[in-house]
């Protein structure tokens, strides 16, 4: 196997999931924090919309690849939360990064991914299925990003799986060990983003330019959550 992304990148990359407390705000805090977090995650790869302002008409969740920065990491994450934003309304929607530390070693383990991070995942989606009755849900992934995705989404209760609309995966290293769609969750609101050469979407960890040339998915994705979220 052959495994040739940044190693420095990784080395960096040492946050650990923090602990999810419910924010006591106000209204007026909630828009104060909004409005700054927007203008942060224009340009940045880290954002925790959801647990540092609470509930929006949309919460999206997403799991960055290996090595990458921040918790949105910068190939696919920020520009398709992005997208969201630009179609629904900056406000109505809370773009929540999943904090796990993305080594390359994690990739190894059964299921494909770092064992926190699936279990932070899976309980900020419980978290916001219980506490934002009136919010849908969406989720992505990228690499090991959508490994955790899978992982995350399989074991959630039907309850829970029922509030989330819509979840899109690129470069899916589960792609062909689970079929082309995450277990015990409805297929067609699954989008699996593999590009042509991407080995990682057929059981291989080789990493080919292919693997990263997710960024012009945004838009696609993007239309498919909103299709998902307003159907
Ligand atoms: C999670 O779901 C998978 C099937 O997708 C199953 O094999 C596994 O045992 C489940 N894990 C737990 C902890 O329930």
């Amino acid at each position: 196997m052959k495994v040739t992304l940044a190693i420095p990148l990784f080395l960096a990359t040492a946050a650990l999931a923090a602990p999810v407390t419910e924010p006591a705000l106000d209204p007026i805090d909630i828009e104060a924090i909004a409005d700054l977090e927007t203008r942060q995650f224009s340009s940045g790869t880290t954002s925790n919309e959801f647990t540092s302002g609470g509930c929006r008409d949309v919460i999206f969740f997403f799991a960055r690849g290996s090595t990458e920065a921040g918790n949105m990491g910068t190939v696919i994450g920020p520009p398709l939360a992005g997208n969201l934003k630009s179609t629904l309304g900056a406000s109505s929607v809370a773009v929540q990064g999943i904090d796990y530390p993305a080594a390359i070693s994690t990739n190894l383990l059964p299921g494909g991914a770092d064992r926190n991070g699936i279990a932070t995942m899976k309980s900020l989606l419980e978290q916001a299925a219980s506490q934002c009755p009136n919010s849908k849900l969406v989720a992505g992934g990228y690499s090991q990003g959508a490994a955790l995705t899978h992982r995350a989404i399989e074991n959630l209760s039907d309850a829970v799986k029922a509030k989330i609309v819509g979840v899109v995966t690129f470069g899916d290293t589960q792609n062909l060990q689970d079929r082309g769609q995450i277990p015990n969750f409805p297929k067609d609101k699954v989008k699996i983003f593999c590009a042509a050469g991407d080995l990682v979407c057929s059981g291989s960890l080789t990493i080919t330019a292919a693997h990263l040339s997710y960024t012009r998915n945004a838009g696609e994705a993007a239309d498919f959550l909103v299709g998902k979220i307003r159907g």
